[in-house]
């Protein structure tokens, strides 16, 4: 087992950042990135707000006891292929490099998590990364990306790739976890006291995470 399962918290809701009612979605992602695992792409999705870019952010803060963190967000990579290896490029330090002069670097860093936030940017450079950048990865490299959409389906059936996908889902909070945020915002001093009703009556929509939160600070206004 490596250093980081045994450092993995069973409830990440402590520490710098608040993240409450993922722990089985943050054991997922870092299973996946573990030594020994055969997954090699990692995608978070889900819709606006829903909290992606939070759960990477934690997943990160954990995976960086024991692995080397590139971390690129495509709304700042150009969606073509020299935009990408540009963006890895200063990412890694080598700006300008090639990518086989990229992928050489990340093996002499390994264990490395290539990290890409807001991936829907880079739908339009989607096949290449499967075809010609997810192949050439080494070993202990592993790319976790976090988007508003589910991998296409060609992604779990690529050559190669076959039980090197896994696609981590995200859906509104459990009705416990967005009682809990409310609390922890401080609107409420108890579940019971949620001021739309009963705490189990919460719409789906009520259950996402921003929307939670942005309630929490318009109420606060009131
Ligand atoms: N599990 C959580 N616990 C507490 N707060 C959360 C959680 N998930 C998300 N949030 C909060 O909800 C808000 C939206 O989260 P986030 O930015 O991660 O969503 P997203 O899915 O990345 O959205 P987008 O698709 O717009 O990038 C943030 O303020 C974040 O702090
Ligand atoms: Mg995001």
């Amino acid at each position: 087992m490596s250093q980081m399962t045994e450092r993995r918290p069973v409830t990440p809701v402590a520490g710098r950042r608040m993240l409450i009612g993922r722990g089985e979605s943050v054991a997922s992602v870092l299973s996946a990135i573990e030594d020994g695992s055969a997954v090699r792409v990692v995608f978070i999705h889900g819709i606006a707000g829903i909290g992606k870019s939070t759960l990477l952010a934690a997943c990160l803060d954990e995976a960086r006891a024991s692995h080397t963190v590139i971390t690129l967000d495509g709304r700042s990579v150009e969606p073509t292929e020299t935009g990408f290896v540009d963006a890895l490029g200063r990412a890694i330090g080598l700006p300008g490099a090639d990518l086989e002069r990229l992928l050489a670097q990340l093996a002499d860093r390994a264990p490395v998590v290539i990290a890409v936030d807001t991936f829907e940017n880079l739908r339009l450079i989607d096949s290449w990364l499967r075809r010609t950048v997810v192949p050439g990865l080494p070993p202990e490299v592993r790319l976790v990306v976090a988007g508003r959409e589910p991998p296409v389906a060609v992604w779990l059936s690529a050559p190669g790739l076959e039980g090197g996908i896994r696609a981590v889902a995200l859906g509104p909070l459990p009705e416990n976890a967005a009682a809990e945020l409310l609390v922890v915002t401080a609107i409420i001093s108890s579940p019971l006291h949620y001021p739309r009703g009963p705490i189990h009556r919460q719409s789906t929509s009520e259950r996402n995470p921003r929307l939670t939160r942005d309630y929490t600070s318009v109420i606060r206004l009131l």
